[in-house]
C-alpha cells in the first residue's frame, strides 16, 4: 500500500490530523515524533514539519528514508505576496524558490548551487488534486468555519490560487522586505519558511510533493488581529478539510 507523508507546519493542524487516525502509533526519530496510522483507508505518516528550511528538510528526509513515503503533502500558513492573494485565501504551490539563496557571483541569484536551477516544481497531478479539494472546501467555507468566524476574520469569498511560493529563513513582517521580495521575485504568490527545502529533498528522491498554504497575513507591517486564533479557527480547519476532501477524492490504492 502506498504511504502518504503529511507534514503539518503547526501543532494545531497536526492535532486535527491525528484526531482522524484511529490507530496511530508514535515513532521517535531525530528528536521528532512521527505518527503512523490510517486515514480513510490510506496509510499515512503524519509529523510536525518544524520551522525553517533545515529543520523541514530533515523531517522530509526521515519521512522518505525511514518511513518510505511515496507521496508527500505539506500544509501550513503563508504570507500573501501576489496582488489579490488575501488573508483567508489558499495557495497551492506549483513551484518553490528559496528567496534567501544567493551564491552570486559564483551562481545566479536564487540558483541552488550544483542543481542548475532556482525553482523546484511540485508534482502537477498532486497539486491539481489539492487545488480541486481546496476549491471544494472553500466553496463551503461557512460550513467548515462557521458563519461567525467568516464574519469575524472578514473572509469574503475566499479563493484558491496556484503558483510560485517562496521560502526563506525569515518571517517577513515589514512592507519594506515584502516589497523587496516582490521586486526580486515578481511571480511569487506567497512566502513561508519551509516549502522550497522540502521540494528540493523530494526532487532529490523523486518523491511526488505538493503543498497547500492558508494565507494568514500579507507579509507586511499590519499585525494580524490574532494570529493564534486565526491558525486555530481558520487555517487548521482548512488544512484538515482540504486533506480530508483530497483523500475522499483520491482513488483507493
Ligand atoms: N508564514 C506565515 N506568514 C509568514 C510570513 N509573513 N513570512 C514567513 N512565513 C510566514
Amino acid at each position: 500500500m502506498a504511504v502518504i507523508g503529511i507534514m503539518s507546519a503547526m501543532h494545531e493542524e497536526l492535532a486535527a490530523v491525528l484526531a482522524c487516525l484511529p490507530d496511530e502509533q508514535r515513532v521517535a526519530v531525530a528528536g521528532r515524533e512521527f505518527w503512523l496510522g490510517h486515514w480513510q483507508g490510506h496509510a499515512v505518516v503524519a509529523v510536525l514539519s518544524r520551522i525553517g528550511k533545515v529543520a523541514a528538510a530533515t523531517t522530509a528526509t526521515v519521512l522518505i528514508e525511514r518511513f518510505h513515503v511515496d507521496t508527500l503533502v505539506f500544509t501550513g500558513v503563508a504570507g500573501g505576496m501576489g496582488s489579490g492573494v488575501r488573508v483567508g485565501d489558499v495557495v497551492v504551490a506549483n513551484g518553490f524558490v528559496q528567496h534567501d539563496m544567493d551564491a552570486s557571483p559564483l551562481f545566479p541569484r536564487h540558483e541552488v548551487p550544483l542543481y542548475g536551477r532556482a525553482r523546484f516544481e511540485t508534482d502537477a497531478n498532486l497539486s491539481a488534486q489539492l487545488a480541486e479539494a481546496g476549491q471544494q472546501v472553500l466553496a463551503q467555507a461557512a460550513q467548515h468555519l462557521g458563519a461567525g468566524t467568516l464574519a469575524e476574520f472578514q473572509l469574503d469569498s475566499p479563493r484558491v490560487h496556484q503558483g510560485l511560493v517562496i521560502s526563506g529563513d525569515r518571517f517577513v513582517a515589514t512592507s519594506t522586505e515584502s516589497q523587496a521580495l516582490r521586486l526580486a521575485l515578481p511571480d511569487a504568490l506567497a512566502v513561508e519558511m519551509e516549502g522550497a527545502a522540502v521540494a528540493q529533498v523530494c526532487h532529490d528522491y523523486a518523491v511526488p510533493f505538493a503543498a497547500v498554504r492558508t494565507i494568514s497575513d500579507r507579509a507586511d507591517d499590519a499585525a494580524h488581529t490574532d494570529f493564534n486564533r486565526f491558525i486555530r479557527e481558520v487555517a487548521s480547519r482548512y488544512s484538515l478539510a482540504i486533506l480530508s476532501q483530497w483523500l475522499t477524492n483520491r482513488p483507493p490504492d
